[in-house]
């Protein structure tokens, strides 16, 4: 029995691909490399010392996906694909709801004509809106999004929820995703975006291989401690193990479940900017900029839930999360095309 990961290729999704080949999985990877590079599943082989299936497809796209269905005997889905840069959605809105919604539409077709039943998707905190309240559980209303990267993800949530209720063979783990950073401890795997990054880590690690001259906070006068917007910054190994542990959940026929995660601890941009600057030695130049547009001041999880279902919690810290970034960046100043 398979593992079919959607979007393998990228961050989150080839970290996942480590730690399901080292828990015993056999991995499938369907990625059309529009945000990543086949390289990145090397690492994955290099680092396990065990192949996976590799797919250069889409998952808009029926044929491969029969084809992938046919070859190969899929016991569930994680499902990672999906575009995800929230400016870009703003400017093509078209684009972010057909790949993802019309894409997860398509691929959950062939899932269920298949009799693959069994999905695990990517969410983010970002269904939360304006969180009600702080820690955010999941009992905590989702709210308004800011943009349709954020819509995509909330409704896709509620398309999974729909088909779950209608036909109790599926089994749908939504998880929740705070600020995922970090790299592979191995320094051979990392975030690799395109251009100027938007997020703040790959941003301070730039600033840090010089790329990039200083950072901009987006901030100084929001309602937190020292006025920077404060966030749940969780390492990527961890989040991938939360995946494993949410497929040994699949297996319990669980129906329905939703998870964040997350630490449970809140870091405010200029806490970031310090801890890289302990962690690794290297000085952070930053100027205050005004607000960016859509943020929040505060987003962190209880992550109780999924400690208690999954027996899964974060085991890094921010400081290892911090060293573990920089170490991936200045082995690999030009990401995977080095
Ligand atoms: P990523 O861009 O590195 O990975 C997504 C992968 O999907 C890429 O490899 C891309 O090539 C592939 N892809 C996109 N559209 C596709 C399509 N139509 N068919 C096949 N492949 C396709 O992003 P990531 O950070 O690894 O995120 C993975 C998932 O987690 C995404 O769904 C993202 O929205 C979600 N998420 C990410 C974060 C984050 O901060 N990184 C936070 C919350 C949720
Ligand atoms: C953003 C997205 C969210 C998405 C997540 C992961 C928005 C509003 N939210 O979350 O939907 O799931 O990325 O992709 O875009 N910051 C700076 N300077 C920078 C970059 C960021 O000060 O150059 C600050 C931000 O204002 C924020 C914090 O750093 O307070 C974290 O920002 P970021 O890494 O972009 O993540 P989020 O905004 O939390």
């Amino acid at each position: 029995m398979a593992i079919l990961v959607t979007g393998g290729a990228g961050y989150i999704g080839s970290h996942t691909c480590v730690e399901l080949l080292q828990a015993g999985y056999e991995v499938v990877v369907l990625d059309n490399l529009c945000n990543a590079s086949e390289k990145s599943l090397d690492r994955v082989r290099q680092i396990t010392g065990k192949d996976l299936k590799f797919y250069k497809g889409d998952i808009l796209d029926r044929e491969i996906l029969n084809q992938l269905f046919a070859e190969n005997k899929i016991d569930s889905c994680i499902h990672f694909a999906g575009l995800k840069a929230v400016g870009e959605s703003v400017q093509k809105p078209w684009e972010y709801y057909h790949n993802n919604i019309s894409g997860t539409l398509t691929l959950v077709d062939v899932m269920r004509q298949n009799q693959c039943k069994n999905i695990i998707f990517s969410s983010s905190a970002t269904v939360y809106g304006n969180p009600a309240q702080i820690p955010i559980t999941e009992e905590c209303p989702k709210g308004t999004c800011t943009n349709p990267y954020g819509w995509t993800k909330s409704m896709l949530e509620q398309v999974l929820t729909d088909i779950q209720k209608a036909d109790a063979e599926w089994n749908v783990i939504l998880l929740r995703y705070f600020n995922p950073i970090g790299a592979h401890k191995s320094g051979l795997m990392g975030e690799n975006p395109n251009g100027i990054p938007n997020n703040l880590m790959p941003y301070i690690t730039q600033v840090a291989v010089g790329k990039l001259k200083e950072l901009g906070v987006f901030g100084d006068d929001y309602d937190t401690p020292d006025g920077t917007g404060v966030r749940d910054y969780i390492h990527v190994v961890d989040l991938a193990v939360g995946h494993v542990k949410a497929l040994k959940k699949i297996e319990e026929n669980a129906g329905l479940c939703i998870y964040n995660l997350g630490t449970g601890h809140g870091y405010s941009v200029l806490d970031i900017v310090k801890n890289f600057e302990k962690a690794n030695g290297v000085k952070i130049p930053y100027v205050i900029k005004p607000r960016r547009a859509g943020d929040i001041a505060t987003c962190y999880s209880n992550a109780d839930k999924a400690e208690r279902e999954l027996g899964w919690k974060a085991e890094n810290g921010i400081l290892e999360m911090c060293a573990d970034s920089w170490r991936w960046q200045k082995n690999n100043p030009n990401g995977y095309e080095d």
